[in-house]
């Protein structure tokens, strides 16, 4: 049973699209074991306590140093012992620390299909603005591990979206989550869970 941990900082829409997939058993073998956030009025904490999965706040205002958020954040990580970290909109630096003792045991959903439209700066509206801006024609979203870098890791699963005539970057935004986001997120972890990924050459392998 994989005990899966899922960072938030929003409305959790991501993590609500993993608590329906293992409801439904399109993700198996799996236990959501806790949710922290770093955002107190997160409402991605209430559909945690909703749905009965152990919700936490831990957030960097609450702390003198950053150190010390980072130090606090990864002992409530390794209190919960997950053999999987999901970054669902979660909008705080990881922790080099946390990223070296869970090497290869985070993963992160991003709402571009990487390399378009990453790395710092790009998170939420932003990146479909960018899109927009640009004149792309297909968007979509990227699960990847995280490794040192920001959206640097070996990429998992992507899924294209088409940009429609008159697309506002909400609307947009909306039809990345609920085309690609809420679809490849729960694959992965369902991948993951089975054992079905593997790490080859710095690349994710999908064994089907
Ligand atoms: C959204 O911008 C989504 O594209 C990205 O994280 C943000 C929050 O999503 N993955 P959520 O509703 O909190 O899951």
């Amino acid at each position: 049973m994989l005990k899966v941990l899922v960072l938030v900082s929003g409305g959790g829409t991501n993590l609500q699209a993993i608590i329906d997939a293992v409801r439904e058993n399109k993700i198996t073998n799996t236990q959501l074991i806790g949710v922290i956030s770093n955002n107190k009025s997160a409402y991605a904490l209430t559909r945690a306590e909703e749905n009965g999965i152990p919700a936490y706040c831990i957030s960097p205002k609450s702390f003198e140093t950053r150190a010390a958020f980072n130090e606090a954040f990864l002992a409530k990580v390794n209190e919960l012992q997950p053999d999987l970290i999901v970054l669902a909109g979660f909008l705080v630096v990881i922790p080099p620390e946390m990223i070296r003792t869970y090497a290869g045991r985070i993963i992160n959903i991003h709402p571009s299909l990487i390399p378009a439209f990453c790395g710092t700066g790009f998170y939420g509206l932003k990146v479909h603005e960018k899109a927009l801006e640009r004149g792309v024609k297909v968007a979509g979203a990227t699960v990847h591990f995280v490794d040192e870098g920001t959206d640097t890791g070996p990429i998992i699963l992507q899924k294209p979206v088409m940009v429609e005539q008159g697309d506002t970057p909400e609307v947009l935004q909306r039809r990345v989550m609920e085309q690609a986001e809420w679809q490849i997120l729960p694959q992965a972890i369902d991948l993951i869970a089975n054992g079905k990924v593997k790490l080859e050459d710095g690349k994710a392998v999908i064994m089907e």
